[in-house]
């Protein structure tokens, strides 16, 4: 079958992540601004990742660009973020908000941890957390602008075995 990694991120998290998956798989890896319909065609599968920014996910406007192309085929998509797994309407909201329907009920999602080092934010994105801290309130706004890393590539287990299946069941 073949098979795409696109991703879209901002800091590494998100890259990080595709990395691991494209060493473990060998699959072909685009970030979603190297990635246009010639490089589409003709694959079957399509995994997608992307962080999240203000409620959006980061591959959105990339998404919307070819979704003609991607409803033909099999879509997994990895959302990598700053909420716990246990938030999951919150999780799946950033999805449902970013994406046409049709694209978000197709995708097999799975949400993973991501990683926030406030002093390598460009200045916009510190100014943007700073206002999104303010209005989470005290506790959960210190949370923020301390930081956070998640990123670690057991998280990636289930998706792991998600495509080891897709992929297996494809050979046979
Ligand atoms: C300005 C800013 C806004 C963010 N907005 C959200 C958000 O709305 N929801 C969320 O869960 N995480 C949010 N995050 C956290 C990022 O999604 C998280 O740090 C992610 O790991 C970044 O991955 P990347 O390095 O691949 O871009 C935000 C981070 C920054 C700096």
């Amino acid at each position: 079958m073949k098979s795409l990694i696109v991703y879209q991120g901002r800091y590494g998290a998100t890259q990080q992540y595709a990395e691991w998956l494209h060493q473990k798989f060998a699959l072909n890896l685009l970030t979603a601004t190297a990635c246009g319909e010639e490089q589409l065609k003709d694959t079957e599968l399509v995994v997608m990742g992307s962080s999240v920014y203000i409620g959006k996910l980061e591959i959105s406007n990339w998404v919307k660009q070819h979704s003609a192309t991607l409803r033909g085929k099999k879509l997994v998509l990895f959302v990598v973020s700053g909420t716990p797994k246990d938030q999951t309407e919150k999780l799946r909201q950033y999805v449902r908000s970013s994406l046409p329907d049709f694209i978000a009920e197709k995708c097999d999602v799975y949400y993973l941890d991501g990683r926030l080092v406030y002093n390598k934010l460009l200045r916009k994105d510190r100014f943007m957390l700073r206002m999104g801290a303010l209005f989470a309130g005290k506790v959960n706004g210190h949370k923020m602008l301390a930081g956070y890393d998640g990123v670690k590539e057991e998280n990636l287990a289930d998706l792991y075995q998600h495509l080891e299946e897709m992929l297996y069941q494809h050979a046979l």
